[in-house]
């Protein structure tokens, strides 16, 4: 595979054919702040967090980081005042998802971002589809997926999977950065747990 020389920040930087901008300034330690990316699974590209300009031949756009391919002579721009705006907005709408996440807050003090902008509508997950990739993709059990459409769109366990499944994995959990996989998790496992006059009775 060939290199390609490209510059970020002002600083040139070789990366293989086939590489996107994320993983490119990743490998020479630059950061690019992300929420639906994870390095086993295809990207996303769902969060848009990663958006930096990207200048070829004179032209300059807001792409996403971790979707948009090298290509020779690209000149990126992980920061400038029309990426900052781009994230605080981004940031701004995520917060009236979940105004609590770590993650959010985090990131809404680095680009000076409102939690109270937007009216809230607090489902507490922000569709990073990360816990549901990583169930499809890397465990390829899919215990949990997502419901429903546009604004109603949530994730869910399936009961009978999950009840197999989740007990001894969790390994999505730490990837959500919100607290709604959790949450959806404890609400499966109070379905799928027999109640205890039922357990009694089978007890019997
Ligand atoms: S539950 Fe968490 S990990 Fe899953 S899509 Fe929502 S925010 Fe992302
Ligand atoms: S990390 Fe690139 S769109 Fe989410």
């Amino acid at each position: 595979m060939s290199e390609i020389l490209l510059q970020i920040d002002g600083r040139e930087v070789k990366a293989r054919e086939g590489m996107t901008i994320l993983e490119a300034a990743q490998k020479v330690g630059m950061v690019i702040p992300t929420l639906c990316h994870h390095e086993k699974l295809e990207p996303y590209g769902a969060c848009r967090i990663c958006t930096v300009e990207a200048e070829i031949r004179g032209w300059t756009k807001l792409v996403a980081a971790c979707l948009y391919p090298v290509e020779k002579n690209l000149i990126v721009r992980t920061r400038s005042e029309k990426i900052d705006k781009t994230r605080k907005m981004i940031l701004e709408l995520l917060l009236a998802h979940a105004p609590d996440a770590f993650e959010l807050q985090d990131l809404a003090k680095e680009y000076g971002a409102d939690k109270d902008r937007f009216e809230k509508e607090a489902s507490f997950c922000i569709h990073c589809g990360l816990c549901v990739r990583y169930c499809n993709e890397v465990k390829k059990k899919n215990a949990v997926g997502f419901v429903d459409r546009g604004t109603r769109r949530e994730i869910s366990f399936i009961p009978e999977i999950a009840s197999k499944e989740c007990w001894n994995c969790k390994e999505c959990f730490p990837l959500c950065p919100t607290s709604a996989l959790q949450a959806a998790f404890v609400l499966t496992e109070a379905l799928i747990s027999p109640p205890p006059s039922f357990q009694s009775k089978s007890e019997e």
